[in-house]
């Protein structure tokens, strides 16, 4: 494979409530990276709130990207390009990201090349970092299985190389991690929902609810409305047993066992699917990604039955972050992809496609 040229990319998203700068060199090695999350100022309201998101974006972006470079040890001078997220995402948020970048661009007169959050996500597993040992990981090799579990996104694909993407399925109503963000809210566990789900299972029984698993048996889809509806049927069956009026609120529901058999079954399904597709595929690496990836269930399952490397970032790395815009910006800048500066947001960007 011919080698590729050396760079620093300067990496900003701003796609949906983090607000994040970063450089990385060369698509692998993090010089720097600065993520101010608007957790709080969201959670107030359950969920992320566009408006809101939009102006805490214009509030911080310029002190992140200093920041970022500041970290790096680094002026905008030394940086080869910028690679900022266009998509998909709110479209309010990703503005700001896309002005930012533009404006810095004109300023340095440095290429600017748009990345899709999604491929983002994805070359997050590209990193430096050491592996149980102690030794330097070693990147995916193509072909490869990618699970990408996001908020918005739930989508399996087949990578035969670098930016090259072939969709074999995705959800066909909610993504993996909204689906814990709405039992979050159903279980009062709090925002963001997938941590709080997380944690409330631990204590608990994975098989003391039999909630549904949807195999959409002959297709690499997904489907977690049913699952949800079921956690939400279950609920006020307790509620009822348990309570005097018809739905008594007051009842203590057993959340521990509810998360940790809502996760049992969200995990068991993603896990599955993507391990039969590598094998239909005959692939023998899988690269998991995207906020749901931190969840630890999914991470143990996922690692224990497949045969092949298995490689999910960092946890630090799963959620939204600029280093990872920075790495795929990488990997198109380095093959010549450039951006104008009439380049608009593209909130529903499907991955893999121009
Ligand atoms: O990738 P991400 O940070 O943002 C999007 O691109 O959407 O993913 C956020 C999603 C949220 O739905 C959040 O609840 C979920 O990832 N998430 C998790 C965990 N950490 C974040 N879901 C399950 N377990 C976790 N530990
Ligand atoms: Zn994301």
């Amino acid at each position: 494979m011919k080698e590729l040229p050396s760079a620093r990319i300067l990496g900003i998203e701003s796609s949906c409530d983090e607000t994040a700068a970063a450089v990385v060199e060369d698509g692998r090695r993090i010089l720097s990276s600065v993520v101010a999350s608007q957790e709080e100022l969201h959670a107030e309201y359950g969920g992320v709130f566009p408006e809101v998101a939009s102006r805490q974006h214009i509030r911080v972006i310029y002190p992140v990207v200093e920041q970022a470079l500041a970290k790096a040890h680094l002026s905008l001078g030394d940086i080869d390009a910028i690679a900022v997220t266009r998509g998909p995402g709110l479209p309010g948020s990703l503005v700001v990201g896309l002005n930012m970048a533009k404006g810095l661009a004109l300023g340095s007169g440095k290429p600017l090349v748009g990345i899709n959050h999604l491929e983002g996500h994805l070359y997050s597993a590209w990193l430096k970092r050491n592996n149980e040992e102690g030794k330097e990981y070693l990147p995916p090799e193509f072909p490869l299985l990618a699970l990408i579990v996001s908020g918005g996104h739930t989508e399996l694909v087949l990578m035969r190389d670098h930016l090259q993407y072939e969709r074999l399925g995705g959800t066909l109503d909610d993504a993996a991690g909204e689906a814990f963000d709405k039992v979050a809210r159903l279980l009062d566990l709090g925002y963001p929902g997938g941590p709080a789900v997380e944690k409330a299972a631990k204590p608990g029984d994975p098989a003391a609810f039999k909630f549904p698993r949807s195999w959409l048996e002959g297709s690499w889809d997904f489907s977690f409305s049913g699952l949800k509806t079921a956690v939400l049927n279950q609920v006020k069956n307790i509620r009822q047993e348990l309570g005097d009026s018809k739905e008594d609120e007051s009842v203590d529901l057993p959340v521990a066992d509810l998360a940790a058999s809502f996760q049992a079954a969200v995990v068991e399904v993603l896990a599955t699917k993507a391990r039969f597709a590598a094998q239909e595929h005959d692939v023998k690496e899988l690269l998991v990604a995207g906020g749901v990836s931190a969840n630890r269930a999914l991470r143990t399952l996922i690692s224990k039955d497949t045969p092949g490397r298995v490689h999910i970032p960092p946890i630090e790395l799963c959620t939204d972050n600029a280093v990872m815009i920075a790495a795929a910006g990488y990997f198109r800048f380095a093959r010549g992809h450039r951006h104008g500066l009439e380049m608009d947001a593209m909130p529903t960007w499907p991955l893999g496609s121009d």
